[in-house]
């Protein structure tokens, strides 16, 4: 059953009919919000708020293992997630829709991992492609039926925020090769490759990063434009055949 973790802008799938709702206790502590079980277009699936529901949670403090910990209990065998980010690469701008291939961890602090002496035995996962091959192509199928162009591949850095970057730490990242910032891929994509769940990210990009243009990053830009886009993430989503 596929499941999708909803981002900034997506804390509801409209066309969910919901059939259960699974609470959000799990040994790891609670999961950002209940986990919902409905059809979408008939074929059954989850929804999970990454932040909550409403939006509460900062990245930071999102309890990931719990959120992909509760996401298979309650049977997801594919978790799509979707990140908000910014554009380092000139060329994506805002609105762009893009499933990165590749991601860089700028995060710290974070509790990223199942295997930190509780649960044994210790496990050190492949994580060369982190993420799935097949969910990828998948998705560029969804994004092709619904019309919608998807910029395939791409390195997706994720920062450890709350804070958006500064001029020099995105001049840093391109440097590196990302092409994309957020603040949520990670350690979600590892954590589910811990879990054996294969995994693939949809990123709609809602600003150009830092010092890509010359002014400042405003929340109204931002918010206009996930209410542009989040529409058309959600038509991508109601075409995947996962
Ligand atoms: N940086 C980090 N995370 C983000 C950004 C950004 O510019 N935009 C949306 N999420």
């Amino acid at each position: 059953m596929l499941a999708v973790i909803g981002g900034t802008g997506l804390t509801e799938m409209q066309g969910l009919e919901v059939v259960e709702r699974h609470g959000t206790e799990t040994p790891l502590g609670d999961a950002s919000s209940d986990v919902l079980e409905g059809l979408l277009n008939g074929k059954k699936c989850l929804f999970l708020a990454r932040h909550g529901h409403p939006h509460k949670l900062p990245p930071h403090r999102v309890n990931y293992r719990a959120n992909l910990w509760r996401l298979k209990e309650a049977g997801a065998t594919q978790i799509l997630g979707v990140n908000a980010v910014g554009g380092i690469d000139p060329k994506l701008s805002s609105g762009t829709l893009m499933v990165p291939d590749q991601l860089i961890d700028y995060t710290s602090g974070r509790e990223a991992t199942y295997f930190d002496g509780r649960f044994k035995p210790l496990k050190y996962i492949d994580f060369s492609w982190p993420y799935d091959a097949r969910l990828r192509e998948a998705l560029l199928a969804a994004g092709r039926a619904a019309g919608e162009t998807l910029v395939n591949g791409g390195v997706y850095g994720c920062t450890q925020g709350p804070r958006l970057e500064t001029a020099a730490e995105i001049a840093r990242m391109a440097r590196d090769g990302c092409r994309l910032v957020g603040m949520t891929g990670m350690p979600e994509a590892a954590l589910a490759r811990e879990l054996g769940i294969p995994y693939a990210c949809l990123a709609l990009v809602v600003n150009p990063a830092a010092g890509v243009v010359e002014r400042e990053i405003t929340m109204a830009e931002i918010e206009a434009a996930l209410e542009d886009g989040i529409d058309r993430v959600k038509r991508v989503i109601r075409c995947l055949n996962a």
